[in-house]
């Protein structure tokens, strides 16, 4: 993945125990393309030392304002020039309240106050610093400022207490900066996406359901959120985290699934059903757990026919731009245009079954009322990317 390629980002350290995180992001950063150029306040080299960010991010490492390597000795004007950003983390209660007040007493604050480019901040503090009015105060001046806050967030905090202050997870920071340099075009849009399989009952201990992984509509939801909608994800069973920033209702059956649907399809502005629905339920669900018998004889099971959610939003009065999934195993294109037809979606998105359960990539192909058009073969997000970047295109026309 190389979702930070030509990306150049100041990355700054203030003092406090969860530097050692940094470790770890700036590993993940590198290895996904950007270019990382550390500077740390005097306080984060007590913590971790310059030699170990020098090896990690493979460039030198900024401290002092007065570093002779710089020849023009204006290392706060060299550094943030180019950058795509400076992201400071963790960013300690004094390094906010420097921010917030403009002051430019070390190198990593003067660069923040000469900054021609964003500025992200991570917080990361016990939870009496971060609960302070006086953090409290800053924080707001910094987000009226026009600086991103990243976190934080709640837990188990280095000094054993427990609290609001902790630093997000370096995974987390990654999936938030690198959302930030997606662009928003689907700002302000409500996006509803269902996922995974559902799972039908049979008797307490056993189910009908299906092999789909939902990576397909996770990834779909995160790149929607990446794009500045507001996302809820109606999911079946799967075994994958929601996405940041994405409000995920977990659903089983396909009732349920139809129920979380219905409940929010009116104020969607856009809806992906990606969800593998099981086409059928069985029809008596057994109280018990079906036994046995002597004789060998196999349970007769019947089923009936779930309710299709996809054509029941596709035709309310006044249905959300709908988007539909086939995955189908041949002839993708007549069954794509029949599916669509029938659902009454202006999109449908097509790929071969074969070619993408349970994989990390993904062809995709759209069939629209301009017939088809195949995208090109990629990881699953980079396709949910272009999805949806060719959906918004789609609504905002
Ligand atoms: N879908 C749905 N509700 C169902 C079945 C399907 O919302 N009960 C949605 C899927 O999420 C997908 C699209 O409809 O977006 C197509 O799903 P698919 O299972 O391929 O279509 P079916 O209608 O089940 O058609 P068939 O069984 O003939 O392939």
């Amino acid at each position: 993945m190389s979702d930070l390629a030509n990306k150049r980002i100041v990355l700054g350290m203030t003092g406090g125990i969860a530097c050692y995180k940094i470790c770890e992001l700036v590993r993940r950063m590198t290895e996904r393309g950007a270019t990382v150029d550390v500077v740390m306040t005097e306080a984060a080299t007590h913590f971790i030392t310059p030699v170990t960010m020098q090896a990690l991010s493979g460039r030198p490492v900024f401290v002092d304002q007065w570093d002779p390597r710089v020849p023009n000795n204006m290392a706060h004007i060299n550094l943030t020039r180019g950058a795509d950003a400076i992201l400071v983390a963790p960013a300690s209660t004094d390094f906010m309240a420097k921010l917030a007040h403009g002051l430019a007493d070390d190198l990593l604050a003067t660069l923040c106050v000469a900054r021609a480019c964003p500025l992200l901040i991570v917080p990361a503090m016990n939870r009496e610093m971060w609960a302070n009015p006086a953090t409290q105060r800053n924080a707001a001046q910094l987000r009226a400022d026009g600086v991103t806050l990243l976190g934080p967030t709640e837990g188990d905090q280095a000094c054993g207490e427990v609290g609001s202050g902790r630093m997000l997870e370096p995974h987390e920071i990654l999936e938030d900066l690198i959302a930030y340099f997606q662009p928003k075009a689907l700002a302000g849009k409500r996006v509803l996406v269902t996922a995974g399989p559902t799972s039908e009952p049979i008797d307490p201990v056993r189910v009908l359901t299906n092999v789909s992984s939902g990576k397909m509509g996770y990834a779909i939801a995160r790149a929607a959120r990446e794009a500045g909608a507001e996302v809820t994800l109606v999911s079946g069973p799967t075994a994958l985290a929601a996405p940041r920033g994405v409000r995920r209702i977990d659903v089983t059956t396909a009732h349920d699934m139809l129920d979380a649907v219905m409940g929010r399809a009116d104020s969607a502005d856009i809806f992906i059903a990606v969800a593998a629905v099981a086409d059928w339920r069985v029809k008596e669900v057994s109280a018990s757990k079906l036994k046995k018998t002597d004789g060998g004889a196999a349970p007769v099971l019947e089923f009936v026919q779930n309710p299709d959610i996809l054509g029941t939003v596709a035709a309310l009065p006044r249905p959300p731009y709908c988007v539909g999934f086939a995955a189908e195993t041949e002839d993708l294109a007549r069954h794509a245009a029949e599916k669509r037809a029938r659902k009454g979606v202006p999109l449908l998105v097509g790929n071969l079954a074969q070619e993408v359960l349970g994989r990390d990539d993904t062809t995709l192909v759209l069939y629209d009322d301009a017939g088809e058009h195949p995208l090109p073969r990629s990881s699953k997000l980079a396709a949910a990317r272009q999805l949806v970047a060719e959906i918004a295109r789609r609504v905002a026309a």
